[in-house]
């Protein structure tokens, strides 16, 4: 095992710098390469890693030139979702390691040849994950650990609210933004899938999606901007989902879990609510009624300095805790926290939705991972702006 890891990053625009700002907190790894379809992106992100401080990558327009150049461990993707699975089977074939951003990629139909090469890699040490960065906050880990412990008692319901805003101005900022070949889909794809992987996370595997999709205050996207669904899970429990790009001037993500012994709130990645039974406190036959918030002794139970306040605009916290767990898991042989299966389920959970919506009728999950409509060309933007 090498002492320091050789990093490129492939796909040099925004997510890419998000991964270079990120690894700078890693000092056994180290950018070599940088690979961008278009050289300046390259090298506007090569001197920008050189500006502040670091030895400037070489850079390359293909993974294969890189490869070819360079003694690399660890590949990012950071490209367009639709070159995502074609670009991570081609690392894992290289037999490096690979972090790819979100979502998997927009095609399920090659979800499994991916998630085979990963398990097939995973056997010679080599690791792949999917970024998921939401489920290294601190109040997610909270949340997941309550879960796994079983301190909310039966899982009954949740409701998860992706309530935000993208202006025309954000979807026709790339060409491939709003599009069903590389974005894969609208809100609930691009902005939700987070979302839906937590969900997914608290709840488990879900059995049926009945969803409902529209694109009402853009034009010029393939897409939808809002999405609406109804999720049962194996466990029995029972979920909303809701996921806009047209929320206009933007409102929260929030996920609220809700079981027969406890209940817990998070709201833009913070704890707001937070109650187990078994921690104590007041009960009362007609419930509490929000109240007898336990969150500030539940987080003050996880390490502190881990999650300290930084700027949110400069730092990128997520992508620094994924990190530390993707380099730990290569360090130490193990699985990462979030498995190409793991993102395999987010991305068949918005097909679904997607193909509930075009078909009109409720889909069984277990149908759409198995490729039963693979064949169908989803339509989730059907109401034009224009015709509001
Ligand atoms: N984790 C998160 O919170 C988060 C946030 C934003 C975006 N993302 C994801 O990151 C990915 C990229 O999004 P972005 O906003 O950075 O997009 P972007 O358009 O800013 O950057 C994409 C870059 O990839 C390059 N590229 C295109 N085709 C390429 C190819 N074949 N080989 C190499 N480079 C190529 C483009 O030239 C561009 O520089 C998307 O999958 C998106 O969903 C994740």
């Amino acid at each position: 095992m090498k002492d320091t890891l050789n990093v490129a990053i492939t796909g040099c625009g925004v997510i890419g710098r998000t991964h270079a700002v990120a690894l700078q907190e890693f000092p056994q790894a180290t950018i070599v390469a940088l690979v961008d379809a278009i050289p300046d992106a390259a090298e506007t992100l090569a001197a920008f890693i050189e500006k502040s401080g670091r030895r400037r990558p070489a850079v390359y327009s293909t993974i294969a030139e890189a490869f070819a150049a360079e003694d690399i461990d660890l590949v990012a993707l950071a490209t367009p979702s639709g070159l995502h699975i074609q670009q991570g089977v081609e690392v894992l074939a290289a037999g490096k390691h690979v972090i790819i951003e979100k979502p998997l990629d927009v095609d399920l139909s090659r979800a499994q040849e991916i998630e085979a090469a990963a398990q097939a890699a995973a056997e010679h040490g080599i690791v792949a994950s999917v970024i998921s960065q939401h489920r290294f906050d601190q109040a997610s880990v909270v949340v997941a650990d309550a879960v796994a412990q079983g301190r909310f008692g039966r899982l009954t319901s949740a409701i998860a609210s992706v309530a935000w805003y993208r202006s025309q101005g954000y979807y026709d900022s790339g060409d491939w933004r709003g599009t069903w070949s590389m974005d894969g889909g609208g809100a609930l794809m691009n902005q939700g899938v987070h979302t839906v992987d937590l969900l997914l996370w608290f709840m488990g595997r879900p059995v049926e999606i009945d969803a409902r999709t529209a694109r009402l205050a853009h034009d010029r996207i393939e897409v939808e901007d809002t999405a609406v669904a109804t999720v049962t899970f194996e466990n029995g429990g029972l979920a909303v989902l809701h996921a806009t790009t047209a929320a206009y001037p933007g409102l929260t993500v929030r996920l609220q879990l809700m079981g027969s012994k406890g209940s817990a709130v998070v709201d833009n990645d913070r704890l707001e609510y937070f109650h187990a039974a078994d921690a104590g406190g007041e009960s009362a036959d007609m419930g509490l009624q929000g109240g007898g918030n336990q969150a500030e002794q539940e987080l003050a139970k996880s390490p502190a300095e881990d999650y300290e306040a930084k700027d949110p605009t400069v730092y990128p916290a997520g992508h620094v805790r994924q990190y530390r767990d993707i380099l730990g898991a290569i360090a130490e042989g193990r699985d990462p926290g979030v498995t190409v299966s793991d993102a395999v389920n987010a991305l068949a959970a918005v097909r679904a939705v997607y193909v509930s919506a075009t078909l009109n009728q409720p889909v069984l999950f277990e149908d759409v991972l198995a490729g039963k409509y693979n064949d169908l060309e989803v339509r989730t933007g059907n109401t034009s702006a224009e015709s509001v």
